[in-house]
């Protein structure tokens, strides 16, 4: 039996001949071979008949084409082979751009990288204005650069500096920025687009192909510059400078040439390291929606929950978890009020409480401050931030918890005082309530000892700030039944964060492995080697900061007091810094609280801090950038392989994972362990 077709065609009553991609065999449409093989044998089979025009459209209800299948790109052996791809791919559209009659693009859902270059090769391009329909060319991000046409064919479409910017920026835009980019022509309501496609189709049938407007030359000195962010900002990353080359040079050939110019410099960027490596990071996000709590509970044996009641057993339950719908916060503080304002942006009805009314003022105000940013950056509308923020009450009454699902608490960082709350709060909740800590360090067993319900104890880790910060650590203690894992992991990605599993252990996964490499960046600071030797090493390296910088940004207080916290639990192993400790004994804090300093100063431009040349050694030590980017890399990566070893995580990626969402690690390298096995770094 043959498989169906991916891409259909008919010819209706007027005479336009419709080209449908809709793959029966799944949810998006993709271009692979298969796919590719539908869509020439439906340009030839109309090509035959007496159309009077195309329309190519898409059957999905959100996606137009979702672009190319990664996975057959990503396996592309070499350079040779990548750049007979992007040559198969240019002839086959080039059959809709030189079709005998116009073609139309009817675009609805999104619309990214070979999708668009299909609409770019077509004559006329609709699109709907519904929210789903993004559009454009992100291929920069994945390491690659559009080789289907787009290099070739959008520079002769809206300019080349226009079409430089696009396609390095790599972003999709929304089909109303699209039109005004010149990346459309016409925007239309989605239940409009056949009929305005067709509109369209006639009226080009009639009025033959649209003759464009050449858009101006290429401009050297703003490649020249371009090639300077890229080389700077995007850490001389092969894409973005294969692309400027490929638009640069081939906005000044013929179309053929141009083409094949952009052939082989995606052949070249396809091969490389860094591309096969954001496809890697790309699959890393894919695989989070499918994350399930499976490898933590086995069905038989495993070290976990003893838990085997029908509720909690080991076996995934055949219904989906119960959701909660009232979540508890309890401190008002960075993180309370960050948990509480996410979670009431997200549908939740929240009661936060701290000991001190004034507190759950500020509280307030912080969330009422997060709610109007994103109003002022059109990220919200203003009805909806203060509907949200009219689902958060505040209290310091901890009876306010009776009736709430799910209370997370943020309070101090001390165990004591933790314990003390879960003690107060066992009366007061209901049986079925689970209770997470958002420590960034403490084992929850230890914090949840006192807790009525051990079974329904969890750590939920966000990050600072939490709006902000997609990663979210679920811990698991020995007594962390299976039905709140699930729950907990169903909420996490309701909310909107990309999780990560763990097992409960001292500083989980993220703050272990990071206070590791910043105690150790102190180190080699007190041995002598410069705030800014280090701080360019690393971000030569790739990383969005140094590590003197970020301690300035996570805080010198809250450093120093996470150092106190691994040298208890790794003692002997964590041979703490002390420069911290000096530093906050001297009010140097970081960037807290605006104009404030450690390494640097922030009053103004941002500088070198002189008061800190009291706390260094008299002689300076040199090393070189190299030196300094494997060893600090190394300690991660010595880090990473115990916690692994010692089960905190299940695998690698994991690993990889969490640091590129939870401390910027760059994409480029793939992640961690990753970028360790290629290097020949790791044991495993
Ligand atoms: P914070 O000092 O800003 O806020 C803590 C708040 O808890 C204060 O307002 C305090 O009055 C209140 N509080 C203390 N005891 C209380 C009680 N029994 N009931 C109600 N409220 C009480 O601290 P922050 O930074 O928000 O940290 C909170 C927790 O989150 C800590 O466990 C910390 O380790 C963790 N964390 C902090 C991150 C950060 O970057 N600040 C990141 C991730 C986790």
């Amino acid at each position: 039996m043959s498989t169906p077709a991916t891409v259909t065609h008919t010819v209706d009553a007027d005479g336009i001949g419709w080209i449908t991609f809709d793959d029966p065999a799944s949810r998006a449409n993709v271009y692979n071979p298969p796919t590719q093989a539908a869509l020439r044998a439906a340009i030839e089979a109309l090509a035959m008949q007496p159309v009077k025009a195309v329309v190519v459209i898409s059957g999905k209800e959100k996606i137009f084409i979702a672009g190319a299948d990664l996975r057959w790109l990503g396996k592309l052996p070499d350079a040779k082979a990548g750049a007979q791809a992007a040559r198969d791919g240019q002839a086959l559209f080039g059959l809709l751009a030189d079709f005998k009659v116009p073609v139309v693009a009817a675009i609805h859902g999104a619309c990214p990288g070979g999708a668009y270059e299909t609409a770019l090769a077509c004559h006329w391009r609709v699109a709907t204005d519904a929210k789903e329909t993004v559009i454009g060319l992100p291929e920069v991000g994945l390491g690659l650069i559009p080789g289907w046409g787009g290099c070739a064919r959008l520079p002769r479409l809206i300019g080349a500096q226009a079409a430089a910017d696009h396609i390095v920026k790599a972003t999709l835009l929304p089909a109303k920025v699209a039109l005004q980019t010149g990346l459309i022509d016409e925007l239309v309501p989605p239940a409009d687009l056949r009929a305005r496609a067709k509109a369209a189709a006639l009226k080009l049938a009639a009025e033959g192909k649209p003759a464009r407007i050449s858009p101006p030359p290429a401009d050297a000195a703003f490649f020249a510059e371009q090639r300077k962010l890229a080389l700077t900002r995007l850490r001389g990353q092969p894409a973005p400078l294969a692309a400027l080359d490929a638009i640069e040079q081939g906005s000044g050939l013929t179309l053929p040439l141009a083409l094949e110019l952009e052939a082989a410099l995606f052949g070249e960027v396809a091969a490389s390291e860094v591309a096969k490596n954001l496809i890697h990071v790309f699959f890393l996000k894919d695989a989070v929606k499918k994350l399930t709590v499976d490898a933590w509970f086995p069905p038989v044996g495993g070290s976990l929950s003893p838990d085997t009641s029908a509720a909690s057993g080991r076996k995934a339950s055949p219904t989906p978890p119960v959701p909660f719908k009232k979540v508890g916060v309890i401190g008002a503080g960075v993180m309370g009020s960050g948990i509480a304002q996410w979670c009431a942006a997200r549908g939740y009805t929240v009661v936060m409480r701290d000991v001190q009314p004034e507190f759950v003022e500020r509280g307030l105000s912080i969330i009422k401050g997060v709610f109007d940013e994103a109003v002022a950056r059109k990220k919200m509308k203003t009805e909806d931030a203060a509907a949200a923020f009219a689902r958060v009450t505040g209290t310091t009454d901890l009876a306010r918890f009776a009736d709430c699902d799910l209370v997370i608490e943020a309070i101090v960082e001390n165990v004591a005082a933790k314990q003390a709350l879960f003690a107060d709060l066992a009366p007061v909740v209901r049986a079925d309530c689970v209770l997470a800590s958002n420590t960034s360090a403490l084992p929850i067993e230890e914090l949840a000892s006192t807790a009525s319900h051990p079974g329904r104890t969890v750590g939920i880790h966000f990050f600072n700030p939490v709006s902000k910060m997609p990663l979210a650590e679920i811990v698991l203690s020995p007594h962390t039944t299976r039905d709140t894992a699930d729950r907990v992991l169903a909420f996490t990605k309701q909310l909107g964060k990309t999780p990560v599993i763990c097992r409960s252990s001292p500083g989980f996964f993220v703050t272990r492995v990071l206070f590791f490499y910043l105690n150790e960046a102190c180190a080699l600071w007190e041995q002598g080697v410069p705030t800014d030797v280090i701080d360019r090493a690393m971000r030569d390296w790739g990383w969005p900061m140094g590590p003197m910088r970020l301690i300035d940004e996570v805080g010198v207080d809250v450093t120093d007091f996470i150092y106190g916290e691994m040298k208890h639990y790794f003692p002997g192993r964590f041979a703490g810094a002390t420069v911290c400790s000096r530093m906050l004994a001297a009010g140097l804090k970081g960037r807290k609280n605006g104009a404030s300093a450690g390494f640097y100063t922030y009053a103004g431009k941002e500088a070198l801090n002189p008061a800190m040349a009291k706390f260094a050694p008299e002689a300076g030590k040199t090393m070189d950038a190299r030196a300094i980017q494997e060893h600090l890399n190394g300690v991660m990566i010595a880090e990473t392989e115990r916690v692994l070893a010692e089960g905190v995580l299940k695998t690698a990626d994991d690993a990889d994972f969490a640091l590129l969402m939870g401390t910027g690690f760059p994409a480029f390298r793939g992640g961690l362990m990753r970028y360790a096995k290629s290097a020949g770094r790791s044991k495993g």
